[in-house]
This record gives structure tokens, C-alpha cells and sequence, in this order.
């Protein structure tokens, strides 16, 4: 973890307060893959991730954006009321799960709320290189539209299309509209052709899941998880874990691997312990995950070979994993 002090904080929105962070040692911070994440641990010690909002070339400072959630699952409410220009913060190094493809023709970015945050930082990238691409941000209104004037000033503003007050059902036509003019490019370099990337609310970002995967492959279309994914999955059936070192221990219907590793005295790297933020993914040597986490991309899932081990189980009787 990283010793952070705050030199910024600005009021985004009546509920989005933007805070800027520079080593308590000096050193740069940075730079960082665009649409990297932040574990951040606040002032009552809880963890929480955030998205990377400033350009992702600086290296003297970062950028987060944090909205006061109703009801506060613990962590923004502290840092909205709490953390001052002064204080000091612990913060992990950027890990990136919603990673730019590098080699696509064009980038449409498509927020909602308070999930513009990862975009702007792909945005400035993308700026920076002079690369196609295009912003889509929706907003309940114009006031609650965090970074507005930022958008509107920035050498991109040509790129930037506001969509203020567009209601519920009226999301899905809008994006019809803006996503009706996709290049598949079915080349089998997935890297190629137009890639969608969305962070919003869930049911957001499953309609535009569902809009661009009409014209897109699957793989060109990318989900930024602010959210534990759905429990409704359910605790489990027990099942048989074995390490690569040859320990065997069972894992109960109610407790989790990362639990079970621990009562054993092994102790595997966590963070935030619901299935985002990727720290306790481990390899898997034999069996099947049972995925439940929403850090992994669904190539990754399919491809059966690691698992997120606060929230995952398995398919089968047995499963082994690399720890
Ligand atoms: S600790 Fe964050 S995904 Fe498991």
C-alpha cells in the first residue's frame, strides 16, 4: 500500500467530490493504464475501489471521483465528510481490468453517473494519441454531470455528446441510435474494428452490453463493475480444494475459499472481498470455477484457468489451485 496525501478536493456534483492524491513521500505517482482502478482505504479503514479520472500520463498526482451512495455501504459517506485537503490516505497501485484494446480502429465510450470516471481517463489517452473515438455520457441532468465543464473545455469537447434526463425507457432508443453504426470488422484479431466500452449502473450497462453485441463479438465490448456481483448464485454445494503443494481441505457450503485457506493458516492477498477488485485471483491447476466475481473478463472465465477465491467455488467435486 501506498501513503497518499490529499491536495484537492472539489465538489463535482451535490453528491460527487473529486479528490487529488500525491505521495506523502514525494515520488511521482504514475503513470497508468487508462480505465485502471485504485483500492482506496479511508479514514475508518474501509477499502473501497475507484476509478483513475486524470490524465493517465501525469505523473504528479491522481484523480478520483467519489459519489455519496445512498445508502453508504461504509466508505463514501467517510470520505465525503471526513477527509480534508491534508489528510493522508492508503491507497494500492493501479490495477486495470478495463483495459483499452490496443489495436481498434475506434473507441466509443459510453458512461453513465458517476461512471464517467474510468472514460475521462481513457478519453485523455485517447486524445493524447490522436486515436478515433467517442464519448457518450448520460446524465439524470446537466447539474449532475460530474467533469461537465472539464468535458466541455477539453481539446476533445468535439467528441463529447451529452445525453441529459434521458428516462429509463427511454435509454434503450437512445442507444439504438448511437450504437447503430458500428464496424463489426469480423477480423479474427479481436484487438481490430470498433470496441464499446460502458461503466453506469448495471441495468445501464446491460443494455449496452445487449445493443452493441447485435454488430460486436462479445470480446469488443467492455464492463467496468462498480458493484459486488449478484449473490442470487447462492452459497454452494461443499466441495474438495487442493493446493498445488498437496494439502487437501473441504470447503463448506457457507464458507469461501479464501476463508477456508485462512482457517489453515494460508493467507491469500484480499482487498475488497466481493468478486471486483482482482487481488485474490489465484490459478487453477485442475476442476472447474464456479465464477461468481465480476473481476474477471468473460474470456478469462472461459477459459477456466484462475479464480477469484473470496467469492468463487466449483463446478465439481474437486477443484486444485497454484497457491
Ligand atoms: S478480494 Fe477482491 S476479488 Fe477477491
Amino acid at each position: 500500500m501506498i501513503t497518499v496525501r490529499v491536495t484537492a478536493i472539489a465538489d463535482e456534483t451535490d453528491t460527487v467530490k473529486s479528490f487529488r492524491l500525491v505521495r506523502s513521500d514525494g515520488a511521482p505517482l504514475g503513470p497508468y493504464p487508462p480505465g485502471a482502478h485504485i483500492d482506496v482505504t479511508g479514514p475508518t479503514g474501509i477499502t473501497r475501489q475507484y476509478s483513475l479520472c486524470g490524465p493517465p500520463y501525469e505523473t504528479d498526482s491522481f484523480l478520483v471521483a467519489i459519489k455519496r451512495e445512498t445508502p453508504s455501504r461504509g466508505g463514501s459517506d467517510a470520505m465525503h465528510d471526513t477527509v480534508r485537503v491534508g489528510s493522508e490516505l492508503r491507497i494500492s497501485e493501479p490495477r486495470n481490468l478495463f483495459g483499452l484494446a490496443s489495436g481498434a480502429a475506434e473507441h466509443v465510450l459510453v458512461g453513465a453517473g458517476i461512471g464517467i470516471t474510468p472514460l475521462l481517463a481513457m478519453a485523455h489517452q485517447l486524445h493524447r494519441e490522436g486515436r478515433d473515438f467517442r464519448l457518450h455520457y448520460f446524465a439524470s441532468a446537466r447539474e449532475r454531470a460530474a467533469f461537465q465543464d472539464l468535458l466541455e473545455g477539453s481539446g476533445f469537447a468535439g467528441r463529447v455528446r451529452f445525453h441529459f434526463g434521458v428516462p429509463r425507457h427511454g435509454q434503450q432508443a437512445a442507444l439504438d441510435a448511437i450504437l447503430s453504426d458500428l464496424d463489426p470488422d469480423q477480423d479474427a484479431d479481436p484487438n481490430f474494428g470498433t470496441h464499446v466500452y460502458t461503466c453506469g449502473p448495471k441495468e445501464f450497462m446491460q443494455r449496452v452490453t445487449a445493443t452493441a453485441s447485435r454488430s460486436l463479438p462479445e470480446d469488443r465490448v467492455h464492463i467496468e463493475h462498480f458493484q459486488p456481483p449478484d449473490p442470487s448464485g447462492g452459497s454452494g454445494e461443499e466441495f474438495e480444494l487442493e493446493l498445488g503443494t498437496g494439502e487437501v481441505f473441504t470447503v463448506p457450503a457457507d464458507r469461501s475459499i479464501v476463508d477456508v485457506l485462512a482457517e489453515n493458516g494460508f493467507d491469500v492477498d484480499t482487498s475488497c472481498r466481493e468478486g471486483i477488485c482482482g487481488t485474490c485471483v489465484l490459478p487453477v491447476l485442475e476442476g472447474e470455477p464456479d465464477h461468481r466475481d465480476n473481476c474477471l473478463t468473460r474470456k478469462e472465465k472461459a477459459a477456466n484457468d484462475q479464480i477469484a477465491t473470496c467469492v468463487s467455488r466449483a463446478r465439481g467435486p474437486r477443484l486444485v489451485i497454484d497457491f
